[in-house]
């Protein structure tokens, strides 16, 4: 019905291992998309605030990215949608949320470090779901892995097919630039350059003399044989292989320098999927789906210092959303409408009327929206995929200011409704635990605290192993169990009972004595102790609601 807004627009995340470049390299595309002016100034602090995700003060301070954002700009008529995501490991699961919410990726990789452990992770789950790959290998520019050994890696370590779509002219302090297999052309490298694309030299014949005079003779002939090999060793390129998550293009280049990032952009604009179907308890919804749907991928509180808002963050799936429109909450079971839906470009917002399949707007919310909460116009529909966690670390919050108590309560509610921590309330008990994958996310959640709600308060370690969700049809055996551990079993934030098992002993003991209990890493989950294994060996900690 919308097929014209909906071929217009390619909603994708940049993902990275820390350090590879992500930051650098977006800010690039957006500046390669013309939706920035200004080059080459990744080290302003001034640019680094107006056009990167960096709007927690304490990303600054670190030098990580913390929260997500989404950066919008148009490029050759197209709407490119940017999902930013966190680099570091500890808000994995953040990341791991924004990809169910992109139809692709562009992953970068350091040349001289190659597939690090977070890039295997990332893969991981851009393979449960298909997810179509550009790899984006940078920093050229330094004394980096051979580049067929890096393609070798790649392919091994990331278990993906790859083919490169454009080949590097030496490396390091010799890197002369980047022939573009695409569409053959050569791009001379010169560092810190602004755009690159008036020196782009169109070769019609690699065999022509006047190569060895622009690249000089030895990297000439290397050019030569290094594509003469890929000539013969790959198939020409393959769209649909790529659409379907079979095979990763290869780009090389260096962010920092504006290198290699307009045969990115290019190319990313001309094969990057146009918005896919989700799926859904009722049945994949396509883009076409003439009925709005979206589904919330993010909550963050107090985006904005000066306003204190809350916003959710939800991908349009099918349809149109339009302001001013009731729609149906599914879960709330209840219908809303939004006066204020934003658009995003970093950290400015724009108040948007319309939004269509693979928009991400910004709706304001006064505690209504959870993570993966379903809208629609009307159908009880609920997006499959949104994966859940199961923590990993468990710290009891320890008030330091009673005077601030107030505070200090609504700040961890509001806090951990955006999904990278859980809050368990003892039974029986004052204690309050909080639950995350990463030790990391204490440090933040302490610091916005104190920034946020004026509430102090420090994080003391507890000896918990793991928190396990129990249902059980055996009302008995389940009273008996919370008798004999009274202390251990808490509540979470929807009332759910919760055993936080002291070891993994303890545990399996608890499995074994009460069978009738059945103990779940995540909430409303279907699965047993086996399933609770399964997840602990094979899948770390995230888990994909299905
Ligand atoms: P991330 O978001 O993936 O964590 O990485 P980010 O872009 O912040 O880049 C990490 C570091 O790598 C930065 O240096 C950045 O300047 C550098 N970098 C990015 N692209 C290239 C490249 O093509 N070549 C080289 N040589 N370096 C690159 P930094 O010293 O940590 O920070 P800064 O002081 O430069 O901002």
């Amino acid at each position: 019905m919308y097929e014209a807004e909906i071929a217009k627009r390619k909603t994708f995340a940049v993902i990275a291992h820390p350090d590879a470049g992500k930051t650098t390299l977006t800010e690039k595309l957006l500046l390669f998309g013309g939706a920035i002016l200004v080059a080459g100034a990744v080290k302003s602090n001034k640019i680094k605030k107006a056009t990167t995700s960096d709007f927690m003060e304490i990303e600054k301070q670190r030098g990580i990215s913390v929260a997500t954002s989404v950066m919008s700009f148009e490029y050759r008529e197209k709407l490119i949608n940017i999902l930013d995501t966190p680099g570091h490991k500890d808000f994995a699961e953040d990341t791991y949320r924004t990809l169910t919410a992109v139809d692709s990726v562009i992953l970068v990789i350091d040349c001289v470090k190659g597939v690090e452990e977070q890039t295997k992770r990332l893969m991981e789950v851009c393979r449960m779901r298909d997810t179509p790959v550009i790899i984006f290998v940078n920093k050229m520019d330094r004394d980096g892995k051979d580049p067929f050994d890096l393609l070798t890696e790649l392919e091994t370590l990331l278990k993906i097919s790859v083919q490169p779509l454009s080949w590097p002219i030496s490396m390091g302090s010799n890197f002369k630039g980047v022939y573009n297999l695409y569409n053959q052309t050569l791009n001379l490298f010169r560092a810190g350059a602004q755009k690159v694309l008036d020196d782009m030299i169109q070769v019609e014949d690699l065999n022509d003399p006047s190569l060895d005079k622009q690249i000089g003779e030895r990297e000439a002939a290397q050019l030569r044989e290094d594509i003469e090999l890929i000539n013969g060793v790959y198939e020409p390129f393959s769209k649909e292989h790529y659409s379907n998550g079979l095979l990763a293009p290869v780009f090389f280049g260096s962010a920092v320098n504006n290198f290699g990032v307009q045969e990115l952009l290019d190319t990313f604009v001309n094969i990057a999927p146009n918005p896919v179907g989700r799926p859904t308890n009722l049945r994949t919804i396509e883009p076409t789906d003439p009925k709005f749907t979206g589904f919330v991928f993010k909550i963050h509180a107090n985006l904005d210092p000066k306003h204190r808002d809350r916003i959710a963050f939800m991908r349009v799936c099918s349809g149109k959303f339009e302001r001013n429109k009731f729609f149906y909450h599914v879960r709330n079971n209840k219908e809303m409408r939004f006066s204020n839906p934003t658009s995003f470009m970093a950290s400015q917002k724009n108040i948007i009327d319309e939004a269509y399949p693979g928009d991400v707007i910004g709706l304001y919310d006064s505690g209504n929206f959870k993570i993966g909460d379903t809208m629609s116009e009307g159908e009880k529909l609920q997006f499959k995929g949104i994966p859940s966690f199961s923590p990993e670390i468990f710290k009891e919050i320890i008030n330091t200011d009673p005077l601030k108590t107030k505070q200090l309560n609504k700040g961890v509610e509001q806090l951990t409704d955006e999904g990278v921590a859980q809050l368990f309330r003892q039974e029986v008990g004052m204690r309050q635990i909080v639950g995350t994958v990463g030790e990391l996310q204490f440090e933040v959640i302490q610091y916005r605290l104190l920034h946020e709600y004026g509430a102090s308060c420090r994080f003391q370690h507890v000896q918990y192993y793991k928190a396990c969700w129990m249902v059980s049809e055996d009302e008995k055996q389940l009273n008996d169990f919370i008798k004999f551990k009274a202390n251990h079993i808490y509540r979470d934030k929807d009332g759910n009972l919760v055993f936080m098992a002291e070891s993994s002993w303890l545990l399996d003991v608890a499995i074994k004595d009460y069978p009738k209990i059945k103990f779940t890493p995540i909430p409303n989950l279907k699965f047993n102790s086996q399933f609770l294994k399964w997840a602990r060996n094979k899948m770390n900690f995230l888990v994909m609601v299905c």
